[in-house]
């Protein structure tokens, strides 16, 4: 039966961004096994992270003192607040306050099923058509970031992203974006402002400077800015630069538990203006009821004993840190000097992001050579949701010239994959050779 559908329905019965290539490397991977072919992939596209053993056993400590607690009916037997398990919203209330000197009460917190689901909540509530009429952008300051930006809102012509300018590093093959302030707008059709820092897919982490830049922008126009922080310190604190959150009057602080460990249990939090949370608490109660409280319960033990911060400087953030020196020696080893390669610098989160400048074929036609040599990377143009929209029928090559490389696989993995990513980078551009010039 195929039932007609209405035009969210339409929408929301596709996957988007990078979710639609995901379904290409399942395939690959699913055939490749069902072939007995000898070949075995080398996935670096993976955005799940690593089960590392402190991790799984600081999860596995948690619940087992969830368990023999008298709290433990009262956590998964009835339905609660829908802003969220209330110790769990104080537990976040003390550690921010304590740690980050702020001020704030449990009326500033909304706990999401995931910190997606957060941006879902806000899109549909700030982004969109206006009881006026009026197209209200979802603004995305720094072109790319995080693919499932693009799927969360019922209107796409609302998201609207800016393409950056383009630091070159002081070697042939290193660079790094920075927001562009005489490109990016926000003014009274502004919706709010998103962006991910530390950014996933580029690692890169904008300045506190430029994070004041767009939050000043954005307050003279009642403009709320999210700032994404799923790699942020102080959980899951997968940044390998100094940075500090940044918290103000129009900041929504948006964390994740997935990357420290949780991804299974859902556990986005927003962290805001009493008003703002109000609305999205609504939003959410309409939709889900609340989020679940399992995993706040487990989190709130974590959180509480400073065990989860510590777990995340000691163990998590080390782990990524030096599968990004990994990657970066094997680049450098082995990628041919002459071709302009350049790897974003490698600032946080669980990706690496390189650029082939003037490469003679689209990101998708090179992610599927590959994969003929045995290795899986993601094409860099899902990454870039709606920056068409602000490009004013330009075209940007350098959306078709990136690559999402994920920091999830062993060391010898990654290593491996680099050579193969060399030979077809040699072969790719030697076909070329009047490109071929740093
Ligand atoms: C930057 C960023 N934001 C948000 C999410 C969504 O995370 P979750 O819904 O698991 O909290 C992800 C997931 O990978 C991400 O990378």
């Amino acid at each position: 039966m195929t039932p007609a559908l209405t035009q969210f329905g339409d929408r929301m019965s596709h996957l988007t961004g990078v979710r639609a290539i995901m379904k290409d490397i399942i395939e690959t991977l699913n055939a490749s096994k069902a072939s007995n072919s000898d070949q075995e992939f080398i996935n670096l596209s993976a955005g799940n992270p690593v089960i590392l053993p402190e991790v799984e056993q600081l999860w596995r400590d948690c619940t087992a003192d969830l368990l023999t607690s008298s709290e433990y009916g009262e956590v998964v037997c009835r339905y609660g607040a829908s802003q969220g398990y209330e110790p769990f919203i104080e537990a976040i209330r003390d550690d921010f306050n304590q740690r980050y000197g702020l001020a704030l009460t449990t009326r500033n917190i909304l706990v999401t099923p995931g910190s997606q689901n957060l941006y879902f909540l806000a899109a549909n509530a700030l982004g969109g058509y206006s009881t006026a009429g009026q197209l209200k952008d979802i603004v995305l300051p720094l072109s790319p970031d995080y693919t499932g930006y693009g799927g969360v809102t019922l209107y796409p012509e609302a998201v609207k992203a800016y393409r950056p300018s383009i630091e070159l590093g002081s070697d042939p093959h290193s660079f790094k974006y920075r927001p562009d302030f005489d490109q990016l707008e926000i003014d009274e059709n502004t919706g709010f402002v998103l962006f991910s820092r530390p950014c996933n897919p580029t690692g890169n982490v904008i300045s506190g400077a430029e994070v004041q830049g767009i939050v000043d922008l954005a307050a003279p126009h009642n403009v709320p800015v999210f700032i994404d922080s799923a790699y942020a310190p102080p959980f899951p604190a997968l940044n390998f630069t100094e940075m500090t959150p940044v918290f103000g009057p129009n900041i929504v602080h948006c964390i994740s538990l997935s990357k420290a460990g949780l991804p299974g249990e859902r556990v986005g939090i927003a962290i805001g203006d009493e008003k703002i949370i109000q609305i999205l608490e609504a939003f959410q109660t309409n939709l889900c009821i609340h989020s679940s409280r399992y995993g706040q319960a487990i989190a709130a033990r974590a959180i509480r004993s400073g065990a989860l911060a510590d777990i995340s400087l000691n163990v998590i953030r080390p782990h990524y840190q030096s599968k990004f020196a990994v990657l970066e020696e094997a680049l450098t080893q082995a990628m041919p000097n002459a071709v302009p390669w350049r790897l974003h610098r490698g600032e946080g989160a669980i990706f690496a992001w390189l650029w082939f400048e003037d490469l003679p074929m689209s990101d998708w036609d090179f992610y599927n050579e590959l994969k003929s040599y045995g290795v899986i990377i993601v094409p860099g143009s899902p990454f870039f949701p709606g920056l068409k929209n602000s490009l004013k029928g330009e075209d940007w090559p350098h959306m078709r010239q990136c690559f999402r490389i994920s920091l999830t696989a062993s060391d010898e993995q990654i290593v491996t994959a680099i050579n193969h990513l060399a030979t077809l980078t040699n072969r790719v551009y030697s076909a070329q050779p009047a490109l071929a010039t740093v």
